[in-house]
């Protein structure tokens, strides 16, 4: 009898103590079913996910394919975060409508503001497909074999789905292409902003905040999505009418308490956690360093221009808030491997896994599974550090440095045939456009400046007084003319004649030696997760994120992240005041919300203890692409908006550790109150299904 205390003790604890991993929500009956319930869940793996009936999954939507939304009302009322719905509150602000710093707000559908360009897609159904699209595939077959016979089946597969007219389908290859999945879609094209607070809400601490707890952010906007009068997904249309939803989640005003029951629901990104401790190793200490370098450097000269400026404010208020969210991840991710001695464990395990090779008699078949990583890696690092750089400077800062990479990408279609050229002349000019809508030249020379020395010795800002590139018609009237003209034009332009040879050098040298190594690795981690599965067949494996849907689950927890301090979960809005400074760029406070606060006027939105909560921590394993994820409770209603992830843990893409990896989610209530007290958009409350399930 004693013995099986002590044995099911055992083994709630190990259920318990398991934390961390996203899942295939299809897959979820079993183990996750029973550890979610252990965790205090009272959701089967069927309210989650079913074909058959409408289930939680129909209510999440990948928001323009990088975040996450969720449906709140049977009016097709959309949730997600203030950053995902950042750029197409920016398209709508100008200096006499600046929503993005007094929020937007519509009364009635007419108000709501059309979208170009932004879709919602919803999954209809996820299938296994891995026997069909690796059949014929054997071990003998090397890289481009295998590609090739995996091309072919994928065709087959595509054309055996049944699906109705207006669904889509994708494959994605899971568990580095040892499994693969199919997921029919269903995407909206007519999406409109309903509302959004203004920043000092919904970005409230900024860069400074970003990353980082204690957090007092809003990271809020709404949406709505349009269908035809079949309810079936349309272009954007005048007659287009509130899409009634399969499901949408109801909102709990219960609030949530230290180890309650939490479940994150979304489209996380790009996860790397079964890599080796070698490419730990590089990634952290040779490419993660020259990548933050370029972006601080580019970030000193935006941020001062933004300050000085409304009108660069506003025009940069993307580009700014995407570099330097990367920029600041990649500090706090290499803390964070170094802190939790990420590379010592990962050796650990590499000679467990080493051990187990041994006692299983399988080092022929894996044994030198080690020993290639490290020749690899050691061959690759040169060119993978060279190839970020290159892309940094290039690609992410500096923009007239875009342009050239683009322009020299249509001088190579010019030299394969007339067509090629054309097809690359309309696509540069559209890039240019889309470049010129938000650009400033002295920011961008300035970039130059300052990015340019840490990629080469090479630099000359005289090329800015020069180019006609930095002007949209002078790089317009350039452009046109027949080919030959173009390209003796282009070929005189200082800018071109400078960035050229640099840009030729990354598609002749660095890029080619970049993909043949690069594939010579992922092989080696596709037979690295095969031989992991097989010989240490205990140990917890989810796949790595690949912006399908997954399902992590978790509980409310506070954290320690170093000696003798202890985060509690939960923030309040008097955190929010302690951190007001007047007129602040990042901290300054709207109006009316501090006469909400003087007031006391928090409604129904309160907590328990009078205090109107603001966010929360928890154990769920997200990542980028999990922004505006819905965070739910044990009975599937609606508690939390998931938007960050702490400092001390940002490491958990390449290795999760459930003591200091907490992901930080808005308190719905405090979204409520925004809405309703701030705002007072009630005829957005009144769509929603409020619900009591802890008072009940
Ligand atoms: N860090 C969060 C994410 O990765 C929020 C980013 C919001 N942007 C910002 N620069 N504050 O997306
Ligand atoms: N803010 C991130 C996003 O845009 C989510 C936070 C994270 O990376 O954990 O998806």
């Amino acid at each position: 009898m004693r013995l099986l205390r002590v044995i099911l003790l055992f083994i709630v604890f190990q259920v318990s103590a398991q934390q961390g991993g996203m899942w295939i929500p299809s897959l979820l009956e079993g183990m996750n079913e029973t550890e979610m319930q252990s965790l205090g869940s009272k959701l089967t793996a069927k309210d989650i996910y079913d074909i058959n009936n409408s289930s939680i999954k129909d209510a999440i939507g990948h928001f323009n394919g990088g975040c996450t939304s969720e449906v709140i009302s049977p009016k097709g009322l959309l949730l997600t975060n203030h950053h995902c719905g950042f750029g197409q509150i920016q398209s709508h602000s100008s200096l006499e409508n600046d929503y993005l710093k007094n929020g937007f707000w519509a009364m009635s559908l007419e108000e709501e503001l059309p979208n170009k360009g932004l879709y919602v897609e919803f999954i209809v159904r996820i299938e296994d497909v891995t026997e069909a699209m690796l059949e014929g595939v054997t071990d003998d077959l090397d890289s481009r074999q295998r590609q090739s016979k995996i091309d072919i089946n994928r065709n087959k597969v595509e054309k055996n789905v049944k699906k109705e007219t207006w669904e889509g389908i994708k494959i994605r290859p899971f568990y580095n292409g040892n499994q693969y999945y199919l997921f029919v879609t269903e995407r909206f094209n007519d999406v409109r902003l309903v509302g959004a607070p203004p920043s000092s809400i919904g970005k409230f601490g900024s860069d400074t905040d970003n990353w980082v707890w204690p957090r007092h952010t809003g990271d809020f906007s709404l949406f709505r999505i349009y269908a035809d009068k079949n309810n079936k997904p349309a272009e954007y249309s005048k007659d287009n009418v509130p899409y009634i939803p399969k499901h949408y989640l109801p909102v709990s005003l219960d609030g949530v308490e230290e180890n309650d029951f939490t479940m994150v629901f979304g489209f996380p990104g790009r996860t790397n956690e079964y890599l080796p401790a070698v490419a730990v190793e590089q990634i952290t200490q040779k490419v993660n360093p020259e990548k933050i370098a370029i972006r601080e450097a580019a970030l000193k000269v935006i941020d001062a221009n933004m300050k000085a400026d409304d009108q660069i404010r506003i025009q940069y208020a993307s580009k700014q808030a995407r570099i330097a969210n990367s920029w600041k991840k990649w500090i706090g991710e290499n803390l964070g491997i170094n802190k939790s001695g990420a590379i010592d464990v990962k050796r650990e395990f590499e000679n467990e896994f080493t051990k187990a090779l041994k006692s299983q008699g399988k080092e022929d078949e894996y044994g030198n599974i080690l020993e290639n990583f490290k020749a690899l890696y050691g061959e690759f690092e040169k060119v993978h550090v060279n190839r970020y750089k290159f892309i940094e400077v290039f690609l992410s800062t500096n923009e007239l440095m875009h342009m050239m990479l683009r322009l020299t990408q249509m001088e190579n279609a010019a030299n394969r045939s007339d067509d090629a050229f054309e097809k690359a002349r309309r696509s540069v000019v559209n890039r240019l456009k889309g470049i010129h809508k938000n650009y400033n030249v002295k920011v961008d020379r300035g970039v130059y400046e300052a990015v340019m020395p840490l990629y080469t010795d090479n630099v000359d800002v005289s090329i800015y007084d020069k180019t006609a590139f930095v002007n949209l018609d002078n790089a317009l009237a350039l452009l046109e003319g027949d080919k030959a003209s173009v390209i003796k034009k282009l070929n005189n332009d200082a800018a071109y004649t400078y960035a050229k040879p640099m840009v030729m050098e990354f598609f002749n040298e660095l890029e080619p030696k970049f993909q043949s190594l690069n594939t010579k690795i992922n092989e080696t981690q596709n037979i690295y997760m095969k031989a992991l599965m097989e010989v240490m067949p205990k140990e917890r494996y989810f796949p790595d994120a690949n912006s399908t849907l997954r399902v992590t689950y978790g509980k409310v927890n506070g954290y320690s992240p170093r000696d003798a301090v202890y985060y509690n979960p939960v923030t309040y809005l008097d955190g929010v005041i302690e951190k007001y400074v007047p007129g602040d760029y990042e901290f300054d406070v709207p109006e009316k919300l501090l006469e909400l606060y003087e007031a006391k006027d928090y409604g129904q939105y309160a907590d328990e203890n009078g205090k109107l909560p603001i966010c929360f921590l928890g154990t769920n394993h997200t990542t980028g692409g999990n922004s505006g994820s819905p965070a739910i409770d044990a009975e599937g209603n609606l508690i939390g908006l998931n938007f960050d992830r702490v400092w001390e843990g940002t490491m958990s893409d390449i290795y999760y550790d459930p003591e200091i990896c907490r992901n930080i989610m808005v308190d719905l209530r405090y979204v409520l109150f925004i809405i309703d007290k701030y705002a007072g958009a009630n005829n957005l409350i009144d769509e929603m299904k409020l619900v009591h399930p802890k008072k009940n």
